[in-house]
């Protein structure tokens, strides 16, 4: 009988070719993205707009790629300093890999090894088959470099992506496996206990992470110490919001982008919050500044998803929308086409549903505010609030009900609930 080790060794093989395939495919669509924006320029092609509308194209395919596959080098932190190749090799096999939300994107599988899968030739439970797929770039936000030493694949170093905690699958293959749903937040996601394994952790710190559960994360732990993480948002339906983060520390994605690049992945380069007295440099290269135009441009092309046909009641939805404008209150905060005021406005933190907390997630951001979460595409990622206290849109609307005093009885509450799964 072939052992786990072999079978991991022909299944990256069968991926090899692919990988140059795959790798190709990406390289021809940037190369006729900038053939067009040249020959549009040479040919004075109906003017600017054309050349600027394929420099754009190519931008945010330039940012898809940085998304989805770029580190910035940040396997400083999770392969120097973690060891994350050492756990991954010794104990995470697929089975464990998904048991902690990570995903697999099932377009970068070849055939052969969706066949394996399929009847069980595949083993699911050897770490090899979790380094065969790292080595064709299809776990979702794992960057992983494997070296044949002595015939052998090796992972000799691993880091993370932005895709890790932005993107999930449509789960179409098998569940944890399909297509990638890049912009979408993976609440599976523990990164608490996945970072907890790492033998660089002490005790302390490690019961910590243990205990954040998964689809969360504090983006401020390292950084003061404090550990209580909030929900893993969305990266979709931002274009024209100008306040970024639960806390609005920013003006634009490019702002927290950087942050977490180098302050919570660990990526080569600077970030600076004076308002938090931080200032952090890692390495003596800048892997950053250079990609957060293109990396913001793949995020604001990214729209928040519609609600599925029949995922809810239209007509309860239209008297719901009323409620929304008029007895619910809420449009005065949730305003205007993107459903918030974060434009003109942030909100003390009593404004929050989730407030009081403790340690207050705002006291521990740059700004000490809310802003007004936007809406679009709501429906799809509860639970609800910066640290998820509800569970479910009945509950978002509940709490309001009762800590507002709306007065709202149970069937406004029901058809407001259904126009916010419409939005
Ligand atoms: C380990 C998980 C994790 C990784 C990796 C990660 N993020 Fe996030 N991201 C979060 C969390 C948690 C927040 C919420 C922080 C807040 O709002 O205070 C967040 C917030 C955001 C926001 C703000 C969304 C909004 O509504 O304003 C954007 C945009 C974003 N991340 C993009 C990125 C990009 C781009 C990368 C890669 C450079 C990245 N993230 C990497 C967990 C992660
Ligand atoms: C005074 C301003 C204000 C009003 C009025 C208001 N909201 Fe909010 N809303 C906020 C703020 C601020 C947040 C972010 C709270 C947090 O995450 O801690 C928020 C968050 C939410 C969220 C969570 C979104 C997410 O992705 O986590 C929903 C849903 C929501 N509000 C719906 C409503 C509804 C429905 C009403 C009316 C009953 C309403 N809001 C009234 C300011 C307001």
């Amino acid at each position: 009988m072939q052992d786990a080790r072999s079978r991991g060794r022909s299944f990256a093989r069968h991926c090899q070719s692919r990988e140059r395939g795959r790798s190709w495919a990406s390289s021809l669509i940037a190369t006729a993205a900038i053939i067009a924006a040249v020959a549009c320029t040479l040919v004075a092609c109906g003017g600017g707009d054309d050349t600027s509308a394929a420099d754009q194209a190519a931008l945010v395919a330039q940012g898809q790629q940085t998304f989805r596959f770029d580190t910035f080098g940040d396997e400083a932190q999770w392969t120097d300093t973690l060891r994350m190749h050492e756990v991954i090799s010794a104990a995470v096999d697929p089975v464990t890999a998904l048991s902690v939300g990570l995903k697999v994107d099932a377009d970068a599988l070849p055939a052969a090894v969706v066949q394996g899968i399929q009847n069980g030739s595949v083993d699911l439970h050897s770490p090899a088959t979790t380094i065969a797929l790292l080595k064709l770039d299809a776990v979702v936000g794992l960057k992983g470099t494997v070296e044949s030493v002595g015939g052998r694949d090796v992972l000799s170093h691993v880091g993370v992506t932005c895709a890790l905690c932005h993107s999930t699958v449509d789960n179409s293959f098998a569940p944890g496996i399909g297509k990638r749903l890049d912009g979408w937040p993976n609440r599976d996601l523990n990164p608490g206990a996945i970072i907890a394994l790492s033998p660089a952790i002490d005790a302390a710190t490690k019961a910590q992470l243990d205990a954040w559960g998964a689809g969360k994360f504090d983006p401020r732990h390292n950084v003061d110490g404090m550990s209580k993480p909030v929900v893993i948002p969305p990266a979709f339906g931002l274009e024209g919001v100008h306040r970024v983060t639960y806390t609005g520390d920013g003006t634009e994605l490019a702002y927290w982008n950087r942050y977490v690049a180098v302050a919570e992945m660990g990526g080569l380069g600077t970030v600076t919050e004076p308002r938090l007295n931080l200032s952090i440099t890692h390495g003596n290269v800048d892997l950053v500044t250079s990609k957060l135009p293109a990396l913001q441009a793949y995020q604001l092309s990214i729209a928040a998803p519609a609600a599925p046909a029949g995922s809810f009641d239209p007509v309860a939805a239209a008297r719901g929308q009323q409620i929304f404008a008029g007895a619910g209150g809420c449009a005065a905060c949730h305003s205007g086409a993107l459903f918030t005021d974060a434009n003109s406005t942030l909100h003390p933190p009593a404004d929050s549903m989730a407030e009081p907390e403790s340690p207050s997630y705002a006291s521990r951001s740059a700004t000490k505010l809310y802003r007004t979460t936007p809406l679009k595409g709501v429906w799809q990622h509860a639970p609800y609030f910066h640290d998820g206290s509800a569970a479910t849109l009945d509950q978002v609307v509940a709490t309001y009900n009762t800590r507002r005093s709306l007065g709202l009885s149970a069937q406004q509450s029901a058809d407001l609930v259904q126009y916010l799964k419409s939005l």
